[in-house]
């Protein structure tokens, strides 16, 4: 009896805690369970659990998933609806889709297959027909950014190929060294005033020459071109860059000299269509940390312009990596200097300089950013979307260096690896992508936050709102109210018709008839990971089981008696709001119903608690 008292009060204690050490926990969790997650399967020849899924969006829910040899056109719109298909593009088993990009000249897509070296590039209708094949030379995995005529792609490792390159109008290629770099995203930033500015922005890592016990494995890096580079003179740097600059990026905190360095994904947050503004940056250390910093293309550039470079350019005339409208007639000694891969002294910062916005032990491996507009004349919100290793993504609120973990899905069988993400802004809604599977989560999908105001606004969901003429959680708009950036639920009061806070059940008070000396469970749904669930006797404290693979808390009755009837009652406390999640009245009866509320579900932990006993 003292080891069951000794576990009980061990269980108490740790019940007196959120789930995982508080915010840094999701704060709600969705799982297939939960969510009928619209999910549509990538089957056929050559695809298997090895092969890589690219995402591309065509729109109006129609997306392209592109594995192994396979090209796949799904349609969430409806289930079983016209105008999917999938096409097999190539047939040789060592080949794949190496590049998909959105089309040009009024077709939706323009795609490369590659088998070794030998690679297809073609435009593509819907109907996978495809017309206009070029060869080039292309490796599955890369980023890669279709520009009008040009295809702008990169190869990572440490071969003579690395580096950025450009196929299709006048190809160019880096001058070559021997480190190893690993390319991530190429982004664009145009200019409308003088194209002649046009740039290319080439996100990677690179792995460190000096090895020293001080210094970090890798470097993470970005690489700025000219768009209207022509490549160089015929004895220096043809076919080869001329404009290529290199700068470092800083993520972390420099009074404690304490760097991310290894960059796993970049996403782009334009600020109009096409118009890459912001540039986040998922980091990771050899902690296995990772961190979220978020940059500003117009300061990068800014740098690059600006700042003087590692080797002294004194003998020069003009400044290193301007964009010139004929790189091919740049005097031999700019030409000679930029064959060096001129790098900047000063290192790219953050927006403001500020610390991560994001740090976390979870293992992150993919980054999509969305901004959500706020009510009239505020700015909005931004939001993370990240995806985990084990197969779940979280839904995470920027706020300053204090990210607020709004949900996680797990829109998979546990386990699955996410292999893409894509997310469509106009529509609210992320596609993931696994190696069989690709899967829609809807972001506005409000009604997960349950039929209360409190519990609405406490979700700080800037997609969501709560509406108070239908009584609904809903997505965001001038009808609703929220409060992204406190939860504060006491809106709710303010302007209600009928104040429908939530808070206290009345009434609905199941009465349990339980035979005498049996044993009972009581289930008590955690809803919010953020708050702590409580079971109270007549409004005293009793010791409770959390049971985390159900997401409930428990309470046991071991041997039901006179002294254990009474009014139960389940407290949810989450910061100033209390609730009633469950409650019950519980008698002792002559009949025989022994463990009627307790589910099979909760097996493990019964043989548990009996071992223990
Ligand atoms: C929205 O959430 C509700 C409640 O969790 C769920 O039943 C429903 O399937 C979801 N719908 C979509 C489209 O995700
Ligand atoms: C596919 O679409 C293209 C362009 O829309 C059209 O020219 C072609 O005839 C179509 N092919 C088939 C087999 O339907
Ligand atoms: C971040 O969230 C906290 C509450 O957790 C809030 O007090 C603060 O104002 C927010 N900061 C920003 C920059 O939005
Ligand atoms: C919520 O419950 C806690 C613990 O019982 C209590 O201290 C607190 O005053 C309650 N808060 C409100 C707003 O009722």
């Amino acid at each position: 009896m003292a080891q069951v008292v000794l576990v009980f009060v061990m269980l108490l204690v740790c019940n007196s805690l959120p789930l995982d050490g508080g915010l840094h926990t999701a704060r709600l969790q969705l799982t297939r369970s939960d969510v009928d997650f619209p999910r549509r399967e990538l089957h056929g020849y050559g695809v298997d659990s090895s092969s890589n899924t690219q995402l591309l969006m065509e729109g109006d829910g129609l997306i392209y998933a592109g594995s192994g040899q396979l090209l796949f056109r799904l349609s969430f719109q409806a289930e079983y609806s016209q105008g999917q298909m999938h096409e097999t593009l190539c047939t040789d088993s060592e080949c794949g889709i190496t590049v998909m990009q959105p089309g040009r000249d009024g077709y939706p897509l323009f795609v490369c297959t590659a088998t070794g070296d030998q690679t297809t590039c073609c435009n593509m209708a819907a109907n996978g027909s495809s017309s206009g094949c070029v060869s080039d030379f292309t490796r599955g995995g890369e980023p890669a950014l279709l520009i009008g005529d040009a295809l702008y792609t990169t190869y990572s490792g440490t071969g003579y190929r690395k580096g950025v390159y450009r196929s299709h109008r006048g190809t160019l290629v880096a001058p070559s060294g021997q480190v190893d770099q690993r390319y991530v995203k190429i982004v664009e930033k145009r200019n409308r005033d003088s194209p002649l500015q046009d740039k290319l922005y080439a996100f990677y890592t690179e792995k460190s020459l000096d090895q020293g016990p001080e210094s970090d494995i890798y470097i993470p890096r970005v690489s700025q071109i000219c768009m209207s580079d022509l490549g160089g003179s015929k004895d220096i740097l043809q076919f080869q860059w001329t404009s290529q600059l290199i700068g470092r990026l800083s993520c972390g905190d420099p009074s404690r000299k304490l760097y991310y360095t290894e960059l796993l994904d970049v996403a782009v947050l334009p600020s109009a269509p096409g118009e890459a503004d912001r540039v986040y940056g998922l980091f990771r250390n050899g902690w296995q940390m990772r961190a979220v910093c978020v940059y500003s293309v117009s300061d990068i550039s800014h740098v690059f312009s600006t700042s003087a470079f590692t080797i002294p350019t004194d003998s020069l005339k003009e400044r290193p990596g301007k964009c010139v409208s004929d790189s091919q007639r740049l005097s031999p000694d700019l030409l000679k200097y930029m064959k060096n891969g001129p790098e900047m002294v000063d290192w790219m910062k953050p927006v403001d300089n500020r610390p991560p916005l994001l740090v976390s032990h979870r293992h992150y491996s993919h980054i999509q950013v969305d901004h959500v507009g706020g009510t009239e004349g505020q700015e909005g919100h931004n939001v993370l979307l990240l995806s985990m290793e084990s197969g779940a993504v979280h839904k995470v609120l920027e706020n300053g260096s204090d990210p607020f973990i709004i949900a996680e899905y797990h829109p998979f069988q546990p386990g699955t690896r996410i292999l893409s993400m894509l997310l469509d802004s106009s529509e609210k809604k992320l596609y993931v992508g696994s190696s069989g599977e690709v899967v829609q989560i809807d972001l506005r999908n409000c009604s997960v936050y349950g039929d209360q105001c409190a519990d609405c606004i406490l979700a700080r969901d800037p997609y969501c709102g709560w509406d108070h003429a239908h009584e609904k959680c809903s997505p965001y708009s001038q009808n609703t109210i929220q409060d992204v950036e406190d939860g504060e639920f006491g809106k709710c009061a303010e302007d209600a018709v009928s104040p429908s806070i939530g808070g206290d059940k009345k009434g609905d008070v199941d009465t349990v008839d339980i035979s005498k000396s049996s044993r009972h469970y009581l289930p008590c749904p955690v809803e919010s990971h953020h708050a702590v669930h409580r079971w109270l006797r007549d409004g005293e404290e009793r010791p409770s089981l959390m049971d985390k693979e159900q997401r409930q808390l428990v309470l046991l009755i071991e041997d039901m008696g006179p002294d254990d009837e009474g009014y139960y009652r389940c407290v949810s406390t989450e910061g100033d709001y209390n609730k009633t999640v469950a409650q019950y009245f519980l008698r002792v009866s002559s009949g025989g119903q022994g463990l009627r509320s307790c589910s099979l579900a909760l097996a493990p932990l019964v043989l548990m608690a009996l071992l223990l006993s």
